[in-house]
């Protein structure tokens, strides 16, 4: 029997380089479709290398309706999509909102409008806790209440959330996910794959990463009078694995539903909250180093407490978070080391 072919827009990053490896696993077929505007294209032969399988990819900017749609026109029965294409750093979409909106809504726009002609049933979508902003209670379920988002990039994911919903009440066929990720961290315990920020990093742990490798004089934590255990930050931080695999039981489970059309959310994370110093800490004690780091100023549109409830994704996708953050923070040391020796094709 054939394999089941998924597109998997922005299949060469971070998030969808682990669950291109995890659709293979699983038995899917995924086609990768990415601008490598923030991948690395050695990240295929890499997939490759990890599952002994070729795996077909398409250099096009899904903003590009015509170039997108020779991809459809080209691939025969494909089943659906999982939708990673999207800039993604906070900071930069407050400094240039435009390209947020264009990018993040526009591809999303095209890929449904290409779904609907085509006939491709099911969506699983990149989403992100920060359709959440500060919430007044936690942990967050999936019916607490979206907030004005704190950046644009936060925004577009609720709009994109809003297209989706919209979309499937017009009853069109088709079955949606939308998967609100928390903090993803670490890397394929292969440490073939892993995080691959370009310049400095925004995120918290690849920074860590980069100063325990010397690349970064010192990591700063934002903020440290807080109004938590340690005066740091919280975030429910979840192995990228964990997340990967949630993506293909979210595929499974859409092709398990009855309805010709629905839209679900689901929160992503390992529903318990860590503070900066904590992770800066288990980093340290998981791999016997020390962190050249220090406690400066907050960083302004910075959440101080959020960690989710994942019930939901536990009852229906029958999903559950297998690793914890020592292991991520393991992986993550690993890849960043391994680094250094993999000739990555720019
Ligand atoms: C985590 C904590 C920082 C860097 C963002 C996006 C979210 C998702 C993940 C895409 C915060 C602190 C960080 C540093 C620090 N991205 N920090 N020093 O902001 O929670 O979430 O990335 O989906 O949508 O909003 O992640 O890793 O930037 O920060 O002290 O050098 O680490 O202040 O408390 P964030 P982050």
């Amino acid at each position: 029997m054939s394999k089941q072919k998924i597109i998997v827009t922005g299949g060469a990053g971070y998030i969808g380089s682990h669950t291109v490896v995890e659709l293979i696993e699983a038995g899917y077929e995924p086609i990768i479709v990415d601008n490598y505007s923030n991948a690395d294209r050695g990240i295929i032969v890499q997939i490759e290398k990890i599952t002994g399988k070729t795996v077909q990819h398409y250099e096009l900017d899904c903003n590009d309706l015509a170039a997108f749609r020779k991809v459809f026109e080209a691939e025969k029965n494909v089943l659906g999509s999982i939708h990673f294409a999207a800039a993604k750093a906070v900071g930069e979409s407050v400094a240039n909102p435009l390209k947020y909106y264009h990018n993040n809504l526009q591809s999303l726009v095209n890929l449904l409008q290409l779904q609907l002609e085509f006939g491709l049933e099911y969506l699983v979508f990149s989403s992100s806790c920060t359709v959440y902003g500060q919430p007044e209670k936690l942990p967050v379920t999936e019916n607490s209440p979206i907030q004005k988002a704190n950046s644009p990039y936060g925004n577009t994911k609720q709009i994109c959330e809003e297209i989706i919903e919209d979309t499937v009440t017009s009853k069109a066929k088709l079955k949606a996910a939308s998967l609100r990720y928390f903090n993803p961290i670490g890397a394929h315990p292969s440490a073939m794959i892993g995080e691959l920020p370009f310049g400095v990093p925004n995120n918290l742990v690849p920074f860590i990463t980069q100063t325990a490798a010397g690349l970064r004089e010192s990591l700063t934590i934002f903020g440290h009078d807080y109004d938590t255990v340690d005066g740091t930050c919280v975030r429910d931080y979840i192995h990228v694995v964990d997340l990967a695999k949630a993506h293909v039981r979210a595929l499974d489970w859409l092709q398990s539903q009855e309805q010709n059309s629905l839209h679900e959310a689901f929160n992503l994370g390992m529903g318990k909250g860590y503070t900066v110093l904590e992770i800066v800490q288990t980093f340290e004690k998981v791999n016997d180093l020390k962190l050249n780091y220090r406690l400066g100023d907050r960083r302004p549109g910075d959440v101080v407490k959020i960690y989710g409830n994942v019930d939901k994704a536990s009852h229906i996708l029958k999903w559950q978070t297998k690793l914890g953050i020592e292991e991520a923070l393991k992986d993550a040391w690993r890849w960043e080391e391994r680094l250094k020796g993999i000739e990555l094709v720019k």
